[in-house]
């Protein structure tokens, strides 16, 4: 069987916030299934930990990554790792980060010790570059493996212009495997790391969300604005801004995204500097 399993299945089970339609999801497994499914209009889904997406559904095909490009192989590549910088195999783009993190730590290999606690894919979070203070995705990157609708690129960190939040990846190329870079040291090292990075996330709410709604406009972060103008607590039908932490937006049970849509509304009025949307909305 060389095709990808196709299935219509309603897509808030794929998002952290719990909310979404229904879409033709496109299970791919292998290069050649991705470009199948990449010859219509398509949207890539990872870990739905970013995404806020419309009771409607999409009208597009929703690529999920699986089987050989949702795995590991953190098999130090002897060719490419040298003293304590080793470079592993592919590991997929469908790979939940969270597990991948974990066994770093095991291992005693950092580098991406700043990024525990996203509940990201690996492709998903190359594509934002998702972070903490302690440290983001281009940490740990050493070679990215891209489909394009023009094939298949191998770039390098250096070939993107990534920084706070963005990969420098056009919308639409789909990261399918990366080899990480990484450092040799111990297992009790690499959770020192992780513990602070963990611990900056003790004021952020244990409910469905998909995380901040709004990247940080550079000085005060935007949590710390939308808290200054009293939004704390605003609820609109099944949505609330988060009393713990004001840039996180929480499902109560049976939000709808315009219920999410009218706090993001909201937040941009009352919120005198101009702040850029880190959630994507679909379509
Ligand atoms: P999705 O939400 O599925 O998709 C987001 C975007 O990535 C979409 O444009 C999608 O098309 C694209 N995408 C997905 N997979 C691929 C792929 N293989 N190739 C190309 N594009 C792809 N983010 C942070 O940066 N730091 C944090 O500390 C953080 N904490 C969070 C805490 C919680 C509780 C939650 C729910 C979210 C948090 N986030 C954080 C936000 C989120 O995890 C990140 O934005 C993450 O990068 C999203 O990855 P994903 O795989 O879930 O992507
Ligand atoms: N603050 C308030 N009120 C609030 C929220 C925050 O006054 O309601 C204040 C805090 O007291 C603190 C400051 O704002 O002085 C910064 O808050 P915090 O430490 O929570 O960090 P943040 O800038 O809000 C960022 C990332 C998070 C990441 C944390 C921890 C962005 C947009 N957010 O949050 O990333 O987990 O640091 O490293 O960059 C995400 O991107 O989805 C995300 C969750």
């Amino acid at each position: 069987q060389t095709g990808a399993r196709v299935q219509r299945l309603p897509l808030a089970r794929f998002t952290t916030l719990g909310v979404g339609g229904e879409a033709e999801v496109w299970f791919v497994a292998t290069h050649e299934q991705l470009a199948e499914a990449m010859s219509a209009p398509y949207r890539i889904l990872g870990g739905g930990s970013n995404l806020v997406i419309a009771d409607e559904g999409v009208p597009e095909r929703v690529i999920r990554l699986s089987g050989p490009l949702a795995e590991r192989d953190l098999t130090p590549d002897p060719d490419l790792s040298e003293g304590d910088a080793l470079v592993t195999g592919w590991v997929g783009g469908g790979v939940p980060l969270p597990g991948l993190v974990r066994a770093l730590q095991k291992l005693g290999l950092g580098n991406l010790e700043g990024t525990v606690g996203i509940p990201a894919q690996v492709g998903g979070a190359v594509w934002m570059n998702a972070g903490t203070r302690y440290g983001e995705m281009f940490d740990g990157l050493h070679t990215l493996e891209i489909a394009t609708p023009d094939g298949l690129q191998v770039l390098s960190p250096d070939d993107l212009r990534w920084g706070y939040r963005n990969s420098g990846i056009p919308r639409g190329h789909i990261v399918t495997r990366v080899r990480l870079k990484l450092q040799r040291s111990t297992p009790e090292e690499v959770l020192a790391k992780m513990t602070l990075a963990d611990t900056a996330r003790k004021g952020q709410p244990k409910m469905k969300t998909p995380g901040c709604a709004f990247k940080n406009p550079g000085g005060v972060g935007a949590g710390r604005l939308i808290d200054e103008a009293g939004l704390k607590g605003t609820r609109v039908g099944g949505a609330l801004i988060a009393p713990e932490h004001a840039n996180f937006i929480v499902n109560l049970g049976g939000a709808t995204a315009g219920d999410v849509h009218a706090l993001l509304d909201l937040i941009r009025q009352r919120v005198g500097v101009p702040l850029e949307l880190e959630y994507e909305l679909w379509p």
